[in-house]
Order: C-alpha cells, then sequence, then structure tokens
C-alpha cells in the first residue's frame, strides 16, 4: 500500500452541509491526520471559524487578504503544506470557480497553486447539481484529475428528496484512506465491470435467467476503484450494495447490458466481464402470461447478444478480461474463449457442486495470450478480486494499450 495522506487542506465552502463537516474533521483527524481548515466567505455563514480551530486544533484560514500569513506567501505554503486537498462541502459555485480558474479567494487560489490531489464532496439542490452547467463543470474537473466522492442521494435539507447530499463524514474519510487513488495502479483509467446474472423475459411474469450472485463482479469493482480506477459497474439484479465510489448502472436482459457497456466503455480503458449474461433468450416474449393448457410446452430461444464478443469486435476495443465459469474442462473452455473472443486475460474457476455462485470464497486461475498463467488460491472473493485487479494492472501496463473506446463496430453488433 502506498503512503496514506497525513496532512489534509480541508476547504470548507457555503453549503448547508458545512454543518456535517467540524465532524469530517475528527473523523480524518481519526485517520491520524493532520487537518488544516480552509473556509470560504460563504462558509463562514453557516459555521464559526472557531467551532473548525476546536476540533482541528489549528487555527483556520478564511482570507486570502490575510497580512500577517501572506507575509510569509501563506497561500503558496498552504498549497505546497498539503498532500490531498478535500473540499466539503463543495458549492456549486465553487465547483464553478474551480472548473474556470479563478482565483478570487483564498481556498480557490491554494486549489490552483497546489500539485496535491483536489477531492470534492458536492452538495446542493438536486436541480442544482442537475443542472447542465453544473454538470459540464464537475466533468472538466473530472477530466483533469480532480477526485467526487458523491453525491449521494437522499431527502435535501431545501426539502427535496434527489441527488445532491453530501456523502457523511464517515463515507468521505473512509474513502479518502481506503482508496489508493494517484497511488493505485489503475489510477487516471477509467474500467467497466459487469456483474450479476441477466433476465430473459419469457412473458410479463416469468424470466430465464442462472444462479449468478454477482458478489465476484462487485468485489472487483471495489478492487479496481480502491486501485485508483473511476468505476462504472453495469449489474444484473442482485441484492449487494453498491461499493463506495462506484457508479451502478442496473440493468436486466443482455440487450439493455451490451447497451450499458457501449454507451459507459466509451473513454473507458479495461473492460471487466464478471456477468453471467444469459446465451439465450425467447425467441418471442409472448404479450401476456401464458396459460398452462397442455402438460409439457416448448419454448423456442434465440441466441442472446454476446457482450464480450461484440465489444471485442469494435474498432479499438479496450483491455478486455473475460471470466470463464465453467463445469468442466476449466482450462481448455477458458483458453478457447481467451482465443476466441480475442481478450488480454481471463480469469477461469469451475462451478458446480458447491463451488464458485453464491460463495464468499473462490480460487480463480488467470490466463493470458502466449501462455501467461497465474494461479490466485482459494480465498474471499475481495481478496481475490484484490489480487486480480493487480495482475490486470500489471498486464494492462505489459500491453502498451492505450486504447481508447469509441463503440465504432467493425461487424454487426449481434452476433454472437
Ligand atoms: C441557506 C442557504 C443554503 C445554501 N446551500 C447551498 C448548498 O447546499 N449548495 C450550494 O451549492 N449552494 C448553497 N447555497 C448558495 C451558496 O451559499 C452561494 O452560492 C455562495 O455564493 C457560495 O459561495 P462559496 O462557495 O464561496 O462558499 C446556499 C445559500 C443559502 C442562503
Amino acid at each position: 500500500m502506498s503512503p496514506q495522506p497525513r496532512k489534509i487542506l480541508l476547504g470548507v465552502t457555503g453549503g448547508i452541509a458545512a454543518y456535517k463537516s467540524p465532524d469530517l474533521v475528527r473523523r480524518l483527524m481519526e485517520h491520524g491526520a493532520e487537518v488544516q481548515v480552509v473556509m470560504s466567505r460563504g462558509a463562514q455563514q453557516f459555521v464559526t471559524a472557531l467551532t473548525f480551530q476546536a476540533v482541528s486544533g489549528r487555527s483556520v484560514r478564511t482570507d486570502l487578504w490575510d497580512e500577517a500569513a501572506e507575509a510569509a506567501m501563506g497561500h503558496i505554503e498552504l498549497a505546497r503544506w498539503a498532500d490531498e486537498i478535500v473540499v466539503a462541502p463543495a458549492t456549486a459555485e465553487f465547483i464553478a470557480r474551480l472548473a474556470h480558474g479563478f482565483a478570487d479567494d483564498l481556498l480557490a487560489t491554494v486549489c490552483l497553486a497546489t500539485t496535491a490531489r483536489i477531492t470534492l464532496a458536492p452538495a446542493m439542490n438536486r436541480q442544482m447539481w442537475a443542472n447542465a452547467a453544473t454538470q459540464a463543470n464537475v466533468q472538466i474537473l473530472k477530466d483533469r484529475g480532480v477526485r467526487m466522492l458523491g453525491p449521494a442521494s437522499g431527502e435535501q435539507a431545501c426539502g427535496e428528496v434527489g441527488v445532491g447530499r453530501m456523502l457523511e463524514p464517515t463515507q468521505i474519510a473512509d474513502e479518502i484512506f481506503t482508496t489508493r487513488g494517484a497511488a493505485g495502479p489503475l489510477h487516471g483509467l477509467k474500467v467497466v465491470v459487469t456483474a450479476g446474472p441477466t433476465r430473459e423475459a419469457i412473458d410479463p411474469v416469468r424470466f430465464i435467467s442462472n444462479r449468478s450472485s454477482g458478489k465476484m463482479g462487485y468485489a472487483v469493482a471495489q478492487a479496481a476503484r480502491e486501485a485508483g480506477a473511476e468505476v462504472v459497474l453495469i449489474s444484473g439484479p442482485v441484492q449487494i450494495p453498491t461499493p463506495r465510489g462506484v457508479e451502478r448502472v442496473e440493468v436486466e436482459s443482455a440487450e439493455e447490458m451490451l447497451e450499458a457497456v457501449r454507451r459507459n466503455l466509451v473513454g473507458g480503458d479495461i473492460f471487466i466481464s464478471a456477468a453471467a449474461v444469459s446465451d439465450y433468450r425467447a425467441h418471442q416474449v409472448a404479450g401476456e402470461k401464458i396459460k398452462k393448457t397442455s402438460d409439457t410446452m416448448n419454448l423456442s430461444l434465440a441466441r442472446a447478444p454476446d457482450v464480450l464478443a461484440t465489444i471485442s469486435r469494435c474498432e479499438s476495443p479496450p483491455f478486455l478480461v473475460g471470466f470463464a465459469a465453467e463445469t468442466e474442462h476449466v482450462e481448455r473452455n477458458a483458453l478457447a474463449k481467451l482465443t476466441g473472443k480475442n481478450l488480454d486475460m481471463i480469469a477461469a474457476n469451475k462451478v458446480g457442486a458447491g463451488l464458485g455462485f453464491d460463495k464468499d470464497e473462490n480460487a480463480l486461475t488467470v490466463y493470458w495470450p502466449n501462455g501467461g498463467k497465474r494461479e490466485l488460491a482459494f480465498t474471499s472473493k475481495l481478496a481475490l478480486a484484490r489480487q486480480l485487479v493487480e495482475v490486470i494492472a500489471e498486464r494492462y501496463q505489459a500491453s502498451n494499450k492505450t486504447r481508447t473506446f469509441t463503440a465504432k463496430s467493425k461487424s454487426p453488433a449481434h452476433a454472437s
């Protein structure tokens, strides 16, 4: 593990969630960090500097025009001092000013003058968050490597319900201290992971599915996030909480999964296909519930889209990692899939007879082209996922792939 940030400059801006920021100071200090608070003018309308001074044990900086501090170029000193700058809450206005390079108060100036990682925890009314101007500003900052934590969805101070709540202080502190961020081997990369089963409708009340629990895919998404990647998790129907810092997109059918993967892989670097995508779907989905009119019935099936194979046939596929869950001939089947789908890596395991699906532990054998192989011994799925992500990062670096996915097809999307 890389060194964790010890010196955190906590910027507080003028949102109602500022009342939670003194608690955040405590949480960060519980992780052993020194915390220097810098408040915007707006923030001082909500909480006093004295409160932050009392909890942080350091005098709070509020003013760019502080003669004593600026005698020694205090704003540059602060910018150099910090291992990480965390702004929580980050208002829509602060996000806008940072996106456009304003240096009109102490906090904005320090953010421009620093080389430390900047993390924002946005908090605002849901309409302010959804506003195209805010979204464009957030995108500018993300593209520059600024990390966004949240916002979460829920009840807001204004009485509305939606996306815009600041993450809880414990979540922010945990995220800062559990992910390796800039030091992680996947830092700066966008990773898309699929997980869980798909459901293929037969009629309005029935579907074809499989026993995938989604546990392995969720663990991989968490491990990739911990390794510093931006992670989008495209999930079939499962009852598992979303790993912290991971964006989750919910789908049902193989068709929907393919569309979500195509959309979210744009600009992506690595695609990890851990979902158990149905191979077949009903040839025709009945419009009404099918009645039991005879003792037997035949269901005509058609091939469902092969998500991984379709992506691998695109013009500039990202680094592709497949999973092979097999009940027999694991190695032979995995290698056939590796070459057949033109993958960069495949993680294979035996399923059935108490192994694999819905278990909390597993073992994997990882293969890559030209005879590469690594055994990952039986352990918890999260420990396994962390080891797998290390191997993915190694192979990704070795592959010299800097392909950015554009979703252009070389051949029809639905061939299998
Ligand atoms: C009661 C009240 C609550 C506010 N809450 C928020 C908020 O949660 N998020 C936000 O972006 N702006 C909020 N604002 C607006 C900001 O305070 C305003 O845009 C201010 O100029 C932000 O400046 P600063 O980011 O430099 O602190 C609120 C304003 C008031 C009066």
